[in-house]
């Protein structure tokens, strides 16, 4: 176990290349096991998602290798079980897109359900409507779901919420059934729109995605193929809000500055200069943020997983934010590590409200999830003094070496073993 430990009040100057998209990868991995040959992954993140999943379908019999420059070639021939047990998938929310992948593959599917961020109920009974529909009997039994098939047809399916999973998850499934699926109102994360255009590499036929139509014709079978992981929106939001939180000066590279809009817009009008550079966003800080209200939404409104960053910003910022959390029921247990920091924000329900203050002083705090985690970087960063995040497995989760990439801009951080 280890803690990060961070002295503020440094201001943040330089250039990050952005890794790959965590989400995009948790689906592209999975998605190569329905080819019948061998498939190349390129720009995946070094992160421990990734790991964990290179090692859950290793287990299930694929051979797997990734090296150092994140790439993963992945040979499904030898990959035979569909069953994920518990003791897998337990690490990894994102495991649950096996059930879309092994329904299709083989018919069948029992994948316990997953762990993931403890960020509210993340139930997955649209994923379940969508198989359904596809002709799939599904049940929940001890933790287990268990789907069965003889023969998946294509359907129309309408989403009661717009979800990423379910929307991925039935592209996963209706790939390789016969006929065509229709997925209305479908998430229109580019993420989504990744999984589409490497499925149909392998031979599929996905049209829409990244509208909130998507239609799959089946195919009868699916080719290996090769992929390049798109930048991580996320990543780079964590990045572009660590300037501004710093009154720093940080171009993030390697990105899609389109993805970024809803982020570019709200740091804007806090204050931040940011300047578009073909794959590159300069993000130059202002002494101190001005306040600005916020409200997650599907995309391309403002991401739910930045919200919790942007928060930390907010905390210091000169005036009074409103914050709305519409997409989780739970996203703002990490109020309390930034209150111990000195932030005022008041939660209720799903709207908190934070009255920034000119200082926030370092303390011992929790990184209570992944984004929570990056959260209080951000805010250690701006605070006076020395802040202790614990809790770093969290952030490893999503965000590769993350103490180097701060320090190659002038943070001062650092990974120290916890006693
Ligand atoms: C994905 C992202 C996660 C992000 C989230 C929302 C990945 C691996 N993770 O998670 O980082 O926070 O999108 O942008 O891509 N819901 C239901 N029933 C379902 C499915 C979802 O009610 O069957 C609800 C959820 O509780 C939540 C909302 O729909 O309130 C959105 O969830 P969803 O888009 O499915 O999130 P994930 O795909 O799990």
């Amino acid at each position: 176990m280890s803690k990060l430990v961070i002295k503020g009040g440094r201001r943040l100057i330089g250039a990050v290349k952005i890794a790959g998209s965590k989400n995009a990868s948790v689906a592209v991995i999975p998605a190569s096991l329905l080819a019948s040959g061998e498939s190349t992954i390129d720009n995946l993140p070094d992160i421990t998602d990734v790991t964990t999943f290179a090692e859950i379908i290793s287990d299930l019999g694929a051979e797997v290798s990734l090296n150092r420059d994140g790439r993963m070639v992945i040979n499904p021939n030898g990959f035979s079980s569909w069953q994920a047990p518990y003791e897998l998938v337990k690490r990894l929310r994102a495991s649950y897109y096996l059930l879309g992948v092994l329904l299709a593959k083989f018919g069948r599917a029992e994948v316990a359900l997953p762990g993931g961020c403890n960020i509210g109920l993340r139930p997955v009974d649209q994923h379940i409507k969508g198989f359904k529909a596809l002709g799939a009997e599904a049940r929940l039994e001890h933790g287990i779901v268990k789907i069965q098939a003889d023969r998946l047809k294509g359907a129309p399916i309408y989403l009661d919420v717009v979800s990423v999973g379910a929307t991925i998850n039935i592209m996963l499934a209706a790939t390789l059934a016969q006929g065509v699926t229709t997925i209305e109102n479908a998430a229109k994360e580019p993420h989504v729109v990744s999984l589409a255009n490497y499925l149909n590499s392998m031979g599929a036929k996905v049209q829409g995605a990244g509208t909130d139509v998507i239609r799959v014709k089946g195919v009868k079978s699916l080719r290996g193929s090769e992929h390049s992981v798109v930048p991580d929106d996320i990543e780079a939001s964590t990045f572009m809000m660590s300037s501004v939180a710093s009154a720093g000066d940080v171009t993030v590279t390697g990105v899609i500055p389109k993805h970024l809009d809803p982020i570019i817009a709200k740091l804007r009008e806090a204050g931040a200069e940011i300047q578009e550079n073909g794959d590159s966003l300069r993000v130059i800080g202002p002494e101190r943020p001005m306040a600005v209200n916020i409200k997650t939404l599907p995309y391309p409104g403002f991401p739910t997983d930045c919200q919790q960053i942007f928060v930390a910003l907010m905390a210091r910022a000169d005036g009074i934010s409103v914050v709305q959390e519409t997409i989780y029921d739970n996203r703002f247990g990490y109020a309390n590590e930034l209150i111990r920091m000195g932030a005022s924000v008041k939660v209720d329900g799903r709207t908190a409200i934070v009255e920034g203050v000119p200082k926030l002083f370092g303390a011992p705090v929790r990184a209570t999830d992944l984004r929570a985690g990056a959260a209080m970087i951000v805010a250690g960063l701006s605070a006076e003094g020395k802040t202790e995040v614990y809790g770093v497995e969290h952030i490893l989760r999503g965000y590769e070496h993350v103490v180097d990439k701060y320090r190659s801009i002038g943070a001062d951080i650092v990974e120290e073993k916890e006693r």
